[in-house]
């Protein structure tokens, strides 16, 4: 098998046929190499790495370094080598290789190839031999050993440990692993993976690699802000760019990888890694010098701490109306088990720079859409008004295109608008395209703008082959970067795991469904209704939003209203406007006690969105509960009302009534009072301490208000408005307002929403009134009514 030396006089007779005088090439220092595939048999090995590994061969067999292939696997080997002689049998020449060469290649390849079982240490340890024994028998120095990691990621430690004790080479020849995504799935699964790999592997011996970054597009995306850059500076920044925008559109859906995909989602799958990269890219400094990849990688890393924190606001998700039947079916789910894994995206980000501040920068990725396309857009400001003749031009859209592949345009290519300015080529690989002329680029002629790229299209995995060999490590992902990127992402991710996705069809279907907008520094869907209903809660017949009306009817023998998300939060307005007005008419004031949460968000956005004629003059606005911070700080509730209520609305400040939990520069001390104080100011200014209104959610433990399950609440606060609580989750300690305050009040509504209460809102029909175990259950004004508002979702489930 092993004839690595063999080999080479049937290059050279080859060589000689074909006329090219072998001994005038330079000669490189030819070392062996042992190439090392764990996972050699699996899906990714068949389709792109062991093409790649054979296109590294072709280019290093006519003089550079020597070989030897494993692929590894914990199959035994009578069972796996036919397997992997299978795929070999498979990989391709370039297109200008003749035939006569392409076999011999191939052949050659096949030999120098062999399966190893990889399972136990001993195993390593014996490969480790293997190699040592070879290179002495055949007399050849090494050059070094690549690991290719093309297993799960939780098996990445202990192969690296196995890799570092059995197969770690000796004198001065390299030991480079490759690691392949995902590197953990939030900031400190990655932090933990680190260390654990630290522990056997060196920084630079271990290479992450990230596909996208052997796109040739992407890899060229700082080549062409460098040479452009007199074009570029000018028009670089927030005066001139209207937004950037980076989008990977995929058509097919997840089948088949459900127990990697139903973990990750689409964000972690690829908007963490790919198309962060590629936002990076557009927006770092360009390094004065490229090939100085400590340079490029403090740039990269400056534009990391510079970006706005991600929050749930920023970000919308929807998951294909398909996704939970293939869950079912590949992870053999019952049907009540409901994943909430997202399979769309749109991302919006800023970045706090004088050069970008207020730059909206879009992510967006999504699987079963329209069409597969990806690119990343730079879409520039035009301050021309066209009277006439729109097709002028000066009157188009100004854009810079990165068009990574698929799509219309078969191929990956540089596009800019003819009316912003003539790009120089790439490089001496580039070349202008100038056919295609019937094609169109988002929207426009390709006609319309200049177009570069590259002369021979080559495949990123074996780009990034190459790269390894190299010891390129500025293409891979480095420690710094990686953990960067998950600080970015985790907040967002955190915040999301309990969002239920917009539900979409797939494909043309999607219609509009998943249009979204812009707005500051938020991001929403663009259309209100969410109607997609599942046929067997319809017993198979097809229904319409209309057949859905608000139904009222009761749960726990008080009042509920039901409909549809949007329909019910509608309700819930109108409701809440008719009761401010009966109360301002009645007396000249309307007092409203508001919940924390994400549950009322949707409410405050349509009483700003729809309720101009609301009586906010007349309103006191207080707060049902409150958490021991300071009320900038974005999990306060009263941050998050006045984000999302109080500054869109006219209302008097003196009306507005946040709970003290910070007095004498300390939060929530019991000695000061604070508790006590709001209570007065309650007491003093709400007519015998009755709200008009008091609107609750309820937590999934049965919480409402910030009343806790096993506080013994109603004993503990005796005859207290107000009370400092203890919640089990952090931030512990909250103020909040007491059964005594809430049973007072003259209406409270009870607002709960989301697939995730279906379980809870199924166990409360059942419970009895339990407030120490079930808080939410100690809730029954006692002259006044309770209303609970449940969407669909939360009660059908
Ligand atoms: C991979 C993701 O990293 O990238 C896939 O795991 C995704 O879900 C793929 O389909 C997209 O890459 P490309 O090169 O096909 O655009």
């Amino acid at each position: 098998m092993w004839t690595v030396l063999k080999l080479l006089p049937l290059l050279a007779i080859y060589s000689a046929q074909r006329g090219e005088a072998a001994e005038g090439k330079e000669t490189q220092r030819a070392g062996h190499v042992s190439v090392v595939i764990v996972g050699g048999t699996g899906d990714l090995a068949k389709k792109y790495l062991w093409q790649g590994f054979f296109q590294l061969y072709t280019t290093q067999v006519d003089g550079g370094h020597t070989f030897s292939f494993y692929g590894g696997g914990l199959s035994p080997e009578e069972q796996a080598t036919p397997v992997l002689f299978e795929v070999l049998k498979n990989v391709s020449c370039s297109a200008d290789t003749p035939a006569l060469r392409c076999a011999l290649l191939k052949d050659q390849f096949l030999h120098l190839a062999q399966y190893r079982q990889l399972k136990t240490p001993e195993d390593y340890g014996a490969l480790g031999r293997h190699i040592q024994e070879r290179l002495q028998g055949e007399g050849v120095e090494e050059a070094g050993r690549l690991f290719y990691l093309s297993v799960p990621a939780f098996a990445y430690a202990d192969i690296a440990d196995k890799v570092n004790n059995g197969c770690r080479p000796a004198g001065g020849a390299w030991l480079r692993v490759v690691l392949e995504k995902p590197f953990g799935h939030d900031l400190r699964s990655a932090q933990t993976l680190a260390t654990q790999l630290g522990g056997s592997l060196k920084e630079e011996e271990m290479y992450r690699i990230d596909h996208y970054l052997g796109k040739q597009v992407v890899s060229n995306i700082l080549q062409f802000r460098k040479i452009n850059q007199k074009s570029l500076d000018p028009i670089w920044n927030k005066r001139h760019i209207e937004r950037v925008e980076i989008i990977l559109k995929e058509t097919l859906d997840v089948k088949g990888r459900i127990p990697f995909y139903d973990q990750y989602g689409v964000i972690r799958d690829v908007m963490q890694n790919h198309l962060t990269e590629i936002m990076t890219l557009l927006t770092m400094t360009v390094p004065k010098n490229l090939s100085n990849s400590q340079e490029a990688l403090r740039n990269k890393l400056q534009i990391f701490s510079l970006l706005q924190p991600v929050g749930m606001r920023r970000a919308v998700i929807g998951q294909y109306q398909a996704y939970n039947g293939e869950v079912r079916e590949e992870l053999n789910k019952t049907s009540e088990q409901f994943s909430i894994t997202p399979t769309f995206a749109a991302v919006l980000m800023h970045i706090d720079t004088a050069q970008y501040d207020g730059v909206p920068i879009l992510l967006s990725s999504g699987k079963m859409l329209d069409e597969r396309v990806a690119y990343a857009r730079v879409l520039f400001k035009s301050d021309i008004f066209c009277v006439q003749n729109p097709h002028n031009i000066h009157c188009k859209p100004k854009q810079i295109v990165f068009h990574f592949g698929h799509g219309s345009l078969q191929h990956s290519a540089v596009l800019v608008s003819k009316n912003l300015f003539k790009p120089a080529l790439i490089g001496s690989e580039w070349r202008e395209v100038t056919e295609h002329v019937d094609a169109t680029m988002l929207g426009l002629p390709i006609s319309d703008y200049y177009v570069q790229a590259p002369k021979v299209e080559r495949e990123a995995y074996a780009e990034l082959i190459g790269q390894i060999l190299s010891g390129r490590k500025d293409c891979f992902i480095s420690a710094e970067n990686l953990l960067a990127s998950w600080g970015l992402w985790t907040p967002l991710l955190h915040s999301l795991s309990g969002s239920f996705p917009r539900i979409y069809p797939g494909g043309e279907d999607n219609g509009n469904l998943l249009d979204f907008r812009l707005r500051g520094t938020e991001i929403s869907y663009a259309s209100d209704a969410v109607v997609i209903i599942h046929p067997e809660h319809m017993g198979g017949s097809a229904a319409s939003a209309e057949s859905f009306q608000v139904v009222q009817g009761k749960f726990r023998s008080d009042n509920m209203v039901s409909a549809w998300g949007q329909e019910l939060i509608a309700k819930l307005a109108t409701d809440l406007q008719t009761v401010a007005e009966a109360a301002v008419s009645e007396g000249g004031a309307f007092h409203l006690a508001l919940s924390g949460g994400s549950s009322p968000v949707a409410l405050f956005q349509r009483l700003v969105e729809h309720h101009f004629t609301f009586p906010w003059r007349k309103t006191h606005l207080w707060m049902v509960d409150e958490r021991c911070m300071p009320l900038r700080e974005p999990e306060s509730n009263f941050h998050n009302l006045h984000e999302q209520l109080l500054q869109h609305i006219k209302i008097p400040y003196y009306n507005i009534h946040p709970m003290p939990v910070l007095l004498n520069q300390r939060l929530c001390v019991e000695e000061d009072g604070g508790a006590l104080l709001y209570e007065k100011e309650i007491a003093h200014l709400v007519n015998g301490s009755r709200f008009h209104f008091v609107l609750l959610g309820v937590g999934l433990d049965g919480h409402t208000a910030s009343l806790f399950p096993g506080e013994k609440a109603h004993e503990r606060h005796g005859d207290s408005l107000v009370a400092l609580t203890e919640s089990p989750v952090k931030p512990h300690q909250r103020m909040s307002l007491t059964l005594k305050t809430i049973n007072n009040a003259q209406r409270v509504g009870l607002l709960v929403i989301g697939k995730m209460k279906h379980e809870l809102l199924t166990q409360l029909s059942r419970v009895k009134n339990n407030p120490d175990k079930w808080p939410v259950t100690g809730v029954h004004p006692a002259n006044g009514k309770l209303v609970w508002y449940l969407d669909y979702d939360a009660l059908l489930g």
